[in-house]
């Protein structure tokens, strides 16, 4: 294999297609006989529907079914994450008049336009039984419970060390304890393009267009819905047009519109209005996570204990891992006990967002590091390296690759952080209090089971094809690239396929897992059909290298060599009247994964001013360091980065779900009430790798980048406002009315104005 193109800043090979428009989204196509959905949704939080009267909206013109719990579909339970699914919803919908969320499924209207469909829906009439939501942690915690597991581990875990009876016994004996709350509201990934579902069906056979990061695993979740087999639906799905973890599993209006299809002999599309993303198609749960740290007076760590209250809904059971995957393994400390509490609200399912459990984990872990660091009056990477774990802890086993020391050292020395003020509220610039702060990033490197076609073709060009999903992440040109190495071809005679159920297995693009999981697939089925290739050059009399010996002729460079000749392997294929040669191949993790842990780590720094009279809050600039193994291709990767600081500007600054408690409804379901960052929020950010490759990890050496990106940012930010400010605000998002006021306490403006 050659690495040509490894690690070197590609453009993206589906650019052209999206700029262009010409990429198909699964709420883009259209076809002969195509018909309209338009989902019926609750409009109380709790209790039942009494009566529904849709006489209005089936007299509409182009109506063609008014499905209702009343007329329902017949639909099967989903699959749970035990039967190879991707825990997506469990209850169909229609099936009984009860209410668990507001916006929760109660209808599906179907029509010849969108326009009719919808206009029709607004002629439905419900009648409930209401009871009060449950819809505030107050009201909540009556039903609060303990999870049977986190992440495979028990809900709590405890590392202590010998003759230390429990962790608070460690806490008492710290000279320095460091004890904080905090507290985050639910948020919603807000993919620019919404959820969609276009389904197509021939006799028993489903084709379904599926906004989804798991086209393989929606197959299989459909098909249980559906009642039908497996092999009887093919999902599509080559763009998506942003996932975030909302497409990491199925949500029951999909199944719904198939069922519509097949009762109406119709293809039908669904495509969900943006008040709809917030009720379903998940969101990361609220949570209060409690941090005590106690430590010694030079800063080494003696307990570290952090306790998570996350949200789930009534209708499906999802652990926001806040503690198990940051504060169990970021540091070693001589005793560690993390645990977790699930708190059901009536709201529509919880689901994984970008870096599930470590983006809140590390907020609340990496501030309480900084309010510890103040206390000692130490600085913070100071504190964070004189703590850093070179073994998991409690494990006691190695990380395959680990370079978070490095991370923080270039990075302050690429930020400039020796000339941080560690006084809050000491630099002044006209009206704005200026700050810097710093956070560590962390995210798990997943690998899984995957499988790659790779066919060389009689026209020089070379297909590489696997039901893996490119998100906008880049997949589709991580194909190309590792595709062209592998066969040391240009990347421009490679033809990259994904998002089709029916290509060779890979799993679903979450947990930051497909380029790991997939490029030792491509690299394997490079070198078997390479293989395939001489085997049959030799023993075609056409070919010019017929009657050689084996070992004799190679591949290199796209040709085949051997006895003084040399061939594009296209020519050879012609020659000898083939079209193709192509092989299938499997890779997946192996051994390895007993002896070591693996992580990807990095440090994110910022500096920003707040508005003393405001308490508005500016990003001036950001810089990340991350240890990611080797860099697949430096733009995408840069990218994606920056893709997860802008993700984690808005967690600190600007999202956050308002739910009402009286009603459990969303107040700010729309764009114009949920903030997310936008380009002015965002200042320069800066992007280095430390780009050591992780072979223990896999082949390639590169571990995934989708996610890590967002996971120091919030607290870096966070701490950067302390800094600034002296104000800790312990409650996302750092609003400026909970800033405010400031200015005459500030220790700085006081001086100044004595
Ligand atoms: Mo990502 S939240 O694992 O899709």
């Amino acid at each position: 294999m050659t690495t040509k193109n490894i690690g070197k800043p590609q453009d993206r090979v589906d650019g052209k297609l999206k700029v262009t428009g010409r990429a198909m989204y699964p709420g883009d196509r259209r076809m002969e006989n195509l018909a309209y959905g338009y989902l019926l949704t609750s409009t109380v939080a709790k209790g039942s529907i009494r009566a529904m009267d849709t006489s209005g909206a089936e007299r509409t013109r182009g109506v063609l079914a008014v499905y209702t719990p009343f007329n329902p579909l017949k639909l099967y339970r989903g699959l749970d994450s035990s039967e190879g699914a991707n825990s997506g919803e469990i209850q169909p919908p229609l099936q009984d008049a009860r209410i668990l969320n507001y916006g929760q499924i109660i209808g599906l209207v179907v029509a010849e336009s969108f326009e009719q469909a919808r206009d029709a829906a607004a002629l439905v009439t419900t009648q409930y039984d209401e009871d009060n939501p449950v819809a505030s942690w107050e009201t909540g915690m009556e039903n609060a419970f303990t999870p049977e597991a986190v992440g495979g581990e028990s809900a709590t875990i405890k590392i202590l060390s010998e003759g230390v009876s429990s962790i608070d016994d460690a806490i008492k004996d710290s000279p320095v304890v460091l004890d904080a709350t905090y507290r985050e509201p639910i948020y919603h990934h807000n993919p620019m393009e919404p959820h969609a579902t276009t389904a197509v069906w021939q006799g028993d056979r489903l084709t379904i267009y599926d906004a989804t990061q798991g086209v393989v695993a929606q197959r299989l979740d459909l098909a249980a819905v559906l009642g039908i087999d497996e092999d009887m639906v093919r999902v599509l799905c080559p763009f998506v047009g942003g996932g975030f973890g909302c497409k990491g599993s199925m949500w029951m209006f999909s199944p719904l519109t198939a069922a519509a299809a097949r009762a109406l002999g119709r293809s039908v599309k669904t495509i969900l209005t943006r008040e709809q993303m917030f009720t379903l198609v998940g969101h990361r749960p609220a949570l209060i996570q409690r941090l005590t740290l106690g430590a010694k007076p030079d800063g080494t760590l003696q307990a570290v204990k952090h306790d998570v209250r996350s949200t789930v809904s009534f209708s499906k059971v999802f652990v926001e891992a806040a503690a198990h995957r940051t504060s169990r393994l970021l540091y070693k400390s001589t005793n560690i006990q993390v645990s977790q509490t699930l708190v059901p609200w009536n709201v529509g399912g919880p689901t994984f967002m970008r870096a599930p459990g470590c983006a809140p984990g590390m907020f609340a872990l990496e501030c309480a590091m900084d309010e510890l660091a103040a206390k000692l009056r130490i600085d913070p990477i100071e504190l964070r390296i004189k703590n850093n774990a070179e073994v998991f802890p409690g494990k006691n086993v190695p990380w395959s690759s680990k370079n978070l020391v490095e991370c923080y050292q270039l990075g302050a020395q690429k930020f400039g952080w020796s000339k941080r003020n560690p006084e809050p509220g000491a630099i002044r610039d006209g009206d704005w209090l200026v700050g810097m702060g710093m956070a560590s990033a962390l995210y798990p490197a997943h690998r899984s089971q995957a499988s790659v076609k790779v066919r060389l073709q009689a026209d020089g060009t070379a297909e590489v094809s696997s039901a893996t999903q490119d998100l906008g992440t880049g997949t589709w040109t991580v194909l190309a690239i590792v595709g062209a190495d592998s066969l040391e071809l240009p990347i421009e005679k490679i033809r990259p396929e994904l998002g089709d159920s029916a290509l060779p297995h890979a799993p679903t693009s979450g947990g930051s897992t497909s380029v790991a999981s997939v490029t030792p697939a491509i690299q394997r089925a490079a070198e078997s059909a390479k293989r395939k290739l001489i085997q049959f050059v030799l023993r075609d009399k056409r070919s010019p290298f017929f009657g050689m010996r084996a070992e004799d002729v190679v591949y290199r460079d796209g040709k085949i060599e051997g006895g003084g000749k040399s061939a594009d392997f296209g020519s050879v294929l012609t020659a000898i009247g083939r079209g193709a040669v192509e092989a299938v191949e499997m890779a997946e993790p192996g051994e390895e994964e007993q002896k070591y842990a693996f992580h990807s780590f990095g440090a994110q720094f910022c500096e920003l001013r707040v508005n003393r009279w405001t308490g508005e809050v500016r990003l001036q600039r950001i810089t990340s360091v991350m240890d990611i193994g080797t860099v697949v291709n430096l733009k995408a990767a840069r990218s994606q980065i920056i893709g997860g600081i802008v993700f984690g500007i808005g967690m600190a600054l600007l999202e956050g779900s308002v739910l009402e408690e009286k009603t459990g409804r969303y107040g700010n379901a729309n764009f114009a009430d949920y903030l997310v960052a936008t380009n002015a929020d965002v200042p320069y950010v800066d992007v280095y790798f430390i780009d050591k490759p992780d072979t223990i990890f896999n082949p390639l050496g590169a571990r995934g980048i989708g996610e890590i990106g967002i996971t120091g940012m919030p607290a870096a930010i966070a701490n950067a406002v302390y800094n600034a400010t002296g104000n800790r605000v312990r409650d996302f998002p750092i609003l400026p009315e909970k800033l405010l006021p400031l200015g005459l306490n500030q220790p700085a403006i006081s001086m100044a104005l004595r």
